[in-house]
């Protein structure tokens, strides 16, 4: 969602603001701004559109000071213009505050202030978190006390950071609900404040990772938290393992490209060191789960958004092949609105690549509540659904900043695979031999990777060909479902082309009336348990004058013949299949995008994080 960025030290504020939000603009990019204090006034710039306006708007106007705060929005209330762009100022230019998330209760707050003469000059709700604490220094309470009664007031989810003129060597932020991470970055003279961690990953290492409740008090001296009654507490500084140029496009035109390209290596770290390859053995020592632990799971239930909740229906697949538990996958965003069937011998599985999608923390939560024990797959270390998760699995993909997520996806099939193979390996279902072939397919897999990254799939005459299509059909049948899923979602995120993925096997039951000379299906027919029912579908699709763009393994003879256009990849183990299909559909969908023309990193009305329900 929106994106807050804020510094205080010795070097000049709004600069290094304005490049930390470009690193965060996959966070929303309806409008941005910046606030600064000059000459003991708050200045702000701020304008509506990409993050692009804001910095002509600077380099024409510019500001300064020793401390700033900026913000990238994804509108909620009020429309997408500059008038409801934040930093939101009260009239007297005393208090400035960006938020990320939603202030629940704002039209009582609102009516509450009018009615004490503040006048809004905004359609948000953020601009009553400015009144609120204009309105207790107004009744002589310094800064800080003025913002801790603000934020006591607010109901919802929120990260807010303010600052003031009255105190011109602070920012004070706060992290309330689930609505998206405030990381404080410590450097040296110098203190940093973000959403996500690239946009100050240039800068510093040293993070501390605010908590649901938590108030930082920030100068350029370092950070003082304290909870909303005052309370002050410690709290633990990470140094963080990412590499700052891995938050850089670097030579690629896009972030989605440059992710994509580097699937080989992202998947090679996260096999990493967890697999011994000559015995099998898995060793997942962060997912704190014994033998017995282990034992007495009866059941798993995997809980995602989006790309994640494709991604946990190929571990379906994993878990009750190799560990023979029952799965049930479930979207986060539905599961807590049902009565979901949970005890204390329930494993609950949540992926999200940021760790801090506010569906997924609240079934994490409601999970939590019925007895669960909760386990994560995360990219983002120090994220939300790490920290209350009683284990997780780390993905090691480094930072993804493409909205459309690609390494986070095969990442985290690969770290359910892990999980499988570790649970299965525990509760003994399954045996050295089996353990051996997977160890050995997973060694094989990043160069595997690679060579289909690499080697060329003829996407050119595809999109060509194809880029004018109002829609297309993905079908795929058992492990490889997921990955038709996956292919149509990366191409309606980014083409803005309508595209269903469909089990094969359902196509007869409805969308074959659909099929004429003008909608594409993509088949995934591969050379495994369901190879022989693909072809038939292929088969079905033809005889109804359908086009077909087959993606099968390299040397396929027999469905080259059958299909207009083919993709391939190599074979390899049944269960890790599914990491080398997605490879040419995350291709196809980007060379779609770009043919189109499309803003493939920013695509209209998505977020990278989505923190409001
Ligand atoms: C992926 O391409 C999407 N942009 C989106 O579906 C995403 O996967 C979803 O919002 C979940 O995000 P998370 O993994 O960070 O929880």
């Amino acid at each position: 969602m929106c994106g807050i960025v804020g510094y205080i030290g010795h070097r000049p504020a709004t600069k290094i603001v304005l490049n930390g939000l470009k690193k965060l603009e996959y966070r929303g990019y309806d409008s941005a701004g910046i606030a600064t204090i000059q000459n003991g006034k708050i200045a702000v710039r701020r304008d509506e559109g990409k993050l692009h306006n804001l910095e002509t708007m600077l380099a024409s106007s510019p500001i300064n000071g020793q401390l700033a705060m900026g913000h990238t929005r994804w509108a909620t209330h009020g429309e997408p213009n500059r008038r409801n762009a934040h930093p939101h100022t009260d009239e007297s230019g005393t208090v400035a505050v960006v938020q990320n998330g939603i202030v629940e209760n704002f039209i009582p707050l609102k009516k509450e202030l009018e009615a004490r003469d503040h006048h809004f000059q905004s359609d948000t709700d953020t601009e009553v978190i400015v009144h609120l604490i204009d309105e207790n220094l107004r009744q002589g309470h310094d800064f800080v006390t003025a913002c801790r009664m603000a934020f006591r007031r607010l109901r919802g989810s929120h990260a807010i950071v303010a600052l003031s003129k009255l105190a011109p060597d602070k920012l004070v932020a706060i992290r309330l609900g689930n609505a998206g991470g405030v990381t404080i970055g410590l450097g040296d003279g110098e203190t940093f404040l973000a959403s996500d961690m690239p946009a100050i990953l240039e800068h510093t290492r040293r993070m501390v990772f605010m908590e649901d409740g938590d108030m930082a008090v920030i100068t350029a001296a370092g950070v003082e938290f304290s909870r909303l009654d005052g309370t002050v507490i410690a709290k633990t500084e990470t140094t963080v393992a990412w590499d700052p140029v891995s938050a850089e496009k670097g030579e690629y035109r896009h972030f989605m490209q440059k992710e994509i390209a580097e699937q080989a290596r992202s998947l090679a770290d996260t096999i990493g060191t967890r697999v011994d390859f000559e015995t099998g053995a898995v060793h997942l020592p962060d997912l704190n789960l014994s033998p017995d632990d282990a034992q007495s799971i009866r059941r798993m239930v995997i809980t995602a958004c989006g790309t994640s909740a494709y991604a946990a229906l190929v571990g379906k697949f994993m878990i009750e092949s190799l560990a023979k538990i029952p799965v049930e996958v479930d979207y986060a965003s539905e599961f807590r609105y049902r009565e979901p069937v949970i005890d204390d011998h329930t494993l609950l599985l949540a992926i999200s690549q940021s760790g801090e999608t506010a569906d997924t923390l609240a079934a994490m939560d409601e999970a939590r509540k019925r007895g669960a024990r909760l386990i994560s797959i995360v990219n983002v270390q120090g994220s939300m659904a790490e920290r209350i998760s009683d284990g997780t699995i780390l993905m090691h993909t480094g930072p993804e900043i493409g909205v459309a997520s690609t390494k986070a996806f095969t990442a985290s099939l690969v770290d359910q695979l892990l999980l499988a193979m570790a649970l299965g390996q525990m509760r003994g279902t399954l045996d050295a031999a089996e353990s051996h072939a997977l160890a050995q397919a997973l060694l094989a897999l990043p160069a595997q990777a690679g060579n289909v990254l690499a080697d060329g799939n003829d996407f050119e005459t595809i999109v060509n060909r194809f880029y004018e299509r109002a829609h297309f059909l993905y079908l795929g049948r058992g492990i490889n479902y997921p990955i038709a899923l996956e292919g149509a979602l990366k191409l309606k995120e980014i083409s803005y082309i309508h595209a269903e993925g469909y089990p094969a096997g359902e196509m007869k039951h409805g969308p074959i009336a659909l099929i004429d000379d003008w909608m594409p299906v993509v088949a995934i027919a591969l050379r495994d348990a369901v190879y022989e029912k693909m072809i038939s579908q292929i088969e079905q699709v033809k005889a109804r004058n359908g086009t077909v763009i087959a993606l099968t393994n390299s040397g396929d003879a027999r469905v080259a013949a059958l299909a207009d256009h083919v993709l391939t990849v190599p074979e390899t183990h049944p269960l890790v299949s599914p990491v080398l299909a997605v490879l040419p559909l995350q291709q196809l969908a980007y060379h779609m995008a770009v043919r189109r023309g499309n803003d493939v990193d920013q695509p209209r009305n998505l977020a990278k994080s989505v923190t409001v329900e």
